[in-house]
């Protein structure tokens, strides 16, 4: 493997039954990339995710993080090795406030032991300020607003900043790969672009990163991704800069009746 490769899974088959949801897919990412993972509906894009984070152990095939083989590892363990993510719905605690929801997520990071800490009054109290002031730091990468009103429920928050919030906490993990599953789904094209431009910033914020996200607009892509990948029926049909791909024939054929397809 190349030194700075940070994900490399290889050759790899998720069958479900009769169905293979990826079939022979191979994806590897550098430390610090961008990559936009794109496909039509059900090509299996979020599978692969599920595979990656140990939702599914894949049916063939390895999954090298770092230097180690994360295939068929738990969800509990790939996340403790760096990789998070985001899911297609808000998995947020909407009935509780932005900095609560930062801090739960910073906690369930931590080793079991840490909750004897409890026990321990003094140690928590000054804890939590810390743990506070790191959550609102950046949470101000992404939005003053959001920040400076911490206390808000997140069930009043608009959807696009409530994306904010599930994307801050879960860099607040301090993760090295984070996997983004359609983060702008639901937004207008307006939220979208913010929404790009501010997964931009935290990931210069955060320094050592790989990120991959998954959309199925090409547009939102273009933006944001140094280099794409294509998905059809759990294949991977092409890999290249946006430039690249959106010449490529399989690919426009994969989108035919969108406007990629005769343009
Ligand atoms: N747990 C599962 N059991 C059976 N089929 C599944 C399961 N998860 C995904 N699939 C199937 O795998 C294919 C890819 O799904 P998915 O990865 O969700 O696609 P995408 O995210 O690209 O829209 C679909 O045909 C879907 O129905
Ligand atoms: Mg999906």
């Amino acid at each position: 493997m190349e030194n700075n490769r940070l994900l490399s899974a290889e050759n790899i088959i998720m069958s479900f039954g009769g169905l293979k949801a990826l079939n022979d897919v191979s994806i590897s990412l550098k430390d610090n990339e961008i990559l936009g993972l794109i496909g039509p509906n059900g090509s299996g894009k979020t599978t692969f995710f599920n595979v990656v984070t140990g939702i599914y152990a894949p049916t063939e095939g390895n999954i090298f993080f770092l230097d180690s083989d994360i295939a068929g590892s738990s969800p509990q363990d790939v996340a403790r090795r760096g990789v998070l993510r985001t899911f297609q719905t808000s998995r947020l605690w909407l009935e509780l406030s932005i900095l609560d929801n930062l801090l739960l997520g910073m906690w369930m990071r931590e080793k079991p032991n840490s909750l004897t800490a409890i026990l321990r009054y003094r140690k928590v109290k000054e804890d939590f300020r810390v743990k506070a002031a790191e959550a609102l730091e950046y949470m101000a990468v992404f939005s003053e607003e959001l920040a400076g009103s911490p206390y808000r429920q997140v069930k009043e928050l608009a959807l696009v900043d409530r994306r904010r919030v599930e994307i801050c906490r879960a860099l607040l993990a301090r993760p090295r790969l984070l996997l983004l599953d359609e983060p702008a789904a639901g937004m207008d094209p307006s939220e979208t672009r913010e929404l790009m431009r501010d997964i931009r910033k935290m990931q210069e914020k955060a320094k050592s990163l790989g990120v991959i996200i998954i959309e199925h607009d090409m547009d939102v892509i273009s933006d944001i991704a140094e280099r794409v990948v294509v998905f059809n029926f759990g294949r991977k049909i092409a890999e290249g800069t946006f430039g690249e791909i959106r010449k490529n024939k399989e690919v426009r054929e994969a989108y035919l009746g969108k406007e990629y397809a005769d343009a």
